[in-house]
């Protein structure tokens, strides 16, 4: 398959169905090219066009004045216009050449209007780039959310919390492109080993600050090795091993442990590496499920029970059970933006409100199910207040009983990672009674 049509294609499925997951569609291209440059190329386009999608409209609008209806048209101009942006290495005559070639196949009456958008837009680069610079000094919020690609409330959601100097450089961070995070799976296998191994294997490799289990892959298809197989390791974010490295003592002293939602696995994963009671990790989606069982096969953790579980409805069994309920809830998802821009583009600010408030819900049954003395430890793989601290303050509120031990936000920026958030809540009363 040509690399360029599986890219604007995948563009324009995405745009089109709000909750599609992006990565399981990527994946079905994906296999379909089988050279492993293409490969490359195919991920490097559809996220550079989804990372960027305000900033290449923009670019296409400037000449193309009366705008585009036809949506296959314009994703072939967006990937086009990325290439002649951010691709040093693609001659500009190939990538118009490309884009002519596929507006023909889409309707061939396109192909001069895009030929010509294409020639115009090369000619007139610095009269646009020049005509960005004056929005900038007219509507700051207008130039960012075109130079940085953002939708408009989300700057100024992001803005509320936290301010709009420290929101411009995490919006900065999460248009980067992140790097293959894994986890070393230590039940099976050392550091030092897991390392050398790495070295024989030829991956090049980085290590993160905070977490010395973590390893960034720089190099190779790390999942296609003998490594992944053997369960040497799994994919985590070093934000989201955060949780059990902090609070090592409390899960290595922790007899049984919920993980509430818990597909695919990461948090439940760190925490059977080092407790010595048992966990019992649900997920609402029966194949999330299914995919978490083979992992816990793979990675040869023995003290984990998974189930299909709903964390909105009470579950009488599980009250009072837990010295530790893992609440990483589900979010909007604002801190993974580096894996995932399209989240950029199909959550709303009526998805955070209503995110939070399932969150509440959640929690008062979470509130339920951990021991007196136990521990909640709510986190979020997302940023501004409404999500986290809000959540959080709700939570309190209608539960007396618990206190506040810390919270935290991770800040992408600061750390080089996802954005992310902890909340350590502690239940009154005697450990276990
Ligand atoms: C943020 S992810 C969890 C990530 C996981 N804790 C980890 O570390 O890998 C949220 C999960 O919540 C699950 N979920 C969504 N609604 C749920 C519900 N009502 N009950 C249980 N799980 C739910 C989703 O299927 C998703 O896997």
């Amino acid at each position: 398959m040509n690399t360029r049509k599986a890219a604007f294609l995948v563009i324009s499925e995405i745009e089109n169905k709000k909750n599609i997951n992006a990565d399981i569609l990527m994946e079905k291209y994906h296999q379909r090219l089988k050279d492993p440059k293409d490969r490359k190329l195919f991920v490097e386009l559809v996220h550079g066009v989804l990372r960027f999608k305000n900033l290449l409209d923009y670019y296409i609008n400037f000449v193309a004045t009366k705008g585009i209806k036809d949506k296959k048209i314009l994703n072939i101009l967006r990937v086009a216009t990325y290439e002649l942006i951010f691709l040093d290495k693609i001659p500009e005559y190939a990538t118009v050449s490309e884009a002519c070639n596929l507006a023909e196949s889409v309707n061939r009456h396109q192909k001069g209007f895009v030929n010509a958008v294409l020639r115009n837009m090369i000619r007139r680069k610095d009269e646009i780039e020049k005509a960005l610079e004056r929005i900038k000094e007219t509507n700051l919020k207008d130039f960012l959310s075109i130079k940085l690609s953002y939708p408009k409330f989300l700057i100024e959601y992001l803005e509320q919390s936290y301010g709009l100097d420290k929101t411009i450089r995490i919006l900065e961070f999460l248009n980067t492109k992140p790097l293959q995070s894994v986890k070393i799976n230590t039940k099976k296998i050392s550091r030092e080993e897991f390392l050398k191994k790495l070295e024989a294997y030829g991956y090049e490799y980085d290590l993160p600050e905070l977490n010395s289990e973590i390893v960034y892959i720089l190099s190779g298809n790390i999942k296609e090795s003998d490594l992944y197989k053997e369960g040497y390791f799994y994919f985590q974010d070093l934000a989201s091993s955060l949780i059990v490295k902090w609070n090592r003592n409390d899960f290595e002293n922790a007899k049984s442990v919920l993980d509430l939602c818990a597909a695919p696995g990461g948090k439940t994963f760190n925490c059977a590496e080092v407790t010595k009671g048992f966990v019992v990790s649900c997920d609402v989606n029966r194949s999330k499920v299914d995919l978490l069982r083979e992992n816990l096969l793979r990675l040869g953790f023995d003290n984990v029970i998974p189930a299909e579980c709903d964390a909105t409805v009470l579950n009488e069994d599980f009250i009072g059970k837990f010295d530790i309920v893992i609440a990483d809830l589900p979010c909007t998802g604002f801190g993974t933006i580096r894996k995932k821009p399209d989240i950029k583009w199909n959550k709303t600010h009526e998805d955070i409100e209503s995110l939070h408030e399932l969150q509440v819900r959640m929690l008062d049954n979470a509130a339920k199910y951990v021991k007196n003395g136990g521990i909640i430890f709510y986190s979020t793989c997302t940023l501004g207040h409404r999500e986290n601290e809000d959540t959080v303050s709700s939570f309190v509120e209608r539960h007396e009983d618990f206190s506040v031990v810390y919270q935290k936000t991770i800040f992408p920026d600061e750390y080089q990672c996802d954005g992310f958030f902890i909340a350590k809540l502690k239940k009154e009363g005697k450990v276990g009674v």
